[in-house]
């Protein structure tokens, strides 16, 4: 498979089968975004949790792709009520076979809430994807803390790459993020959710240093071969 970044917590993956699957839509208002909403080209669109910056293109990206959204129950639920028609509603815990690989959503300690009309929409619990598929394992962290169970995570899968937060305020920061990436044991690990907004600024570099042969800072843009 091969993973680029867009900045934020936006990643596109391209399967050898030529799938495409898309990872957290925040691109219009994403300061480093590299490519335009309309532009980008997906199958699926997979979410960790209802937060603005995870979901605000969302819908039109689902609608004209006609791709399918693939995320937490209530996250779905809203998609539908916003006309779209291809939702597959998950839950915590639950993995399920798609065409092109596995998908399972794991627990991350965080929130998950949706603004809109002055009214704070409920979107169901944040989560962590695992993506199984060409013979690799994925792992995106959404927005969690550092927590203890991580390590089952880490003992139940072998992580080829694993996109972890470190931007702090809103997420675990490098510091948690090092232990993190410890329990993970991913035998790549990548830096998201850093430098997009002034509260979340973070040395990547200085992160990815602390993780000799693991540790990899990819630029908005840049792709990899997992
Ligand atoms: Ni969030
Ligand atoms: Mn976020």
């Amino acid at each position: 498979m091969k993973v680029t970044y867009h900045g934020h917590a936006v990643l596109s993956v391209v399967l050898d089968d030529g799938t495409r699957l898309l990872f957290d839509p925040y691109i219009s208002q994403n300061p480093l975004a590299d490519v335009s909403a309309e532009e980008i080209k997906t199958d699926y669109i997979l979410v960790t949790h209802g937060h603005d910056d995870h979901i605000s293109d969302m819908i039109p990206i689902a609608k004209q792709n006609n791709a399918t959204i693939i995320g937490i129950a209530e996250v779905c639920k809203y998609a539908a009520r916003k006309g779209i028609e291809n939702i597959h509603p998950m839950n915590i815990g639950g993995g399920f076979d798609f065409p092109f690989g596995r998908v399972t959503l794991t627990h991350a300690q965080h929130s998950s809430g949706y603004e809109e009309d002055g009214q704070m929409i409920y979107m169901g619990e944040p989560a962590g994807i695992l993506l199984q598929a060409d013979g690799k394992t994925l792992y995106h962290a959404g927005d969690t803390a550092d927590y203890s169970d991580l390590s089952l995570l880490g003992e139940q899968y072998e992580i080829d790459v694993a996109f972890l937060p470190i931007g702090d305020n809103f997420t675990m920061g490098p510091a948690d993020a090092l232990r993190a990436a410890n329990r993970l044991k991913a035998k790549t690990v990548v830096p998201i959710h850093y430098n997009t907004f002034p509260q979340i600024k973070q040395d990547p570099q200085k992160f990815v240093a602390q993780l000799p042969n693991i540790g990899k800072v990819m630029n908005s843009g840049e792709t990899i071969e997992v």
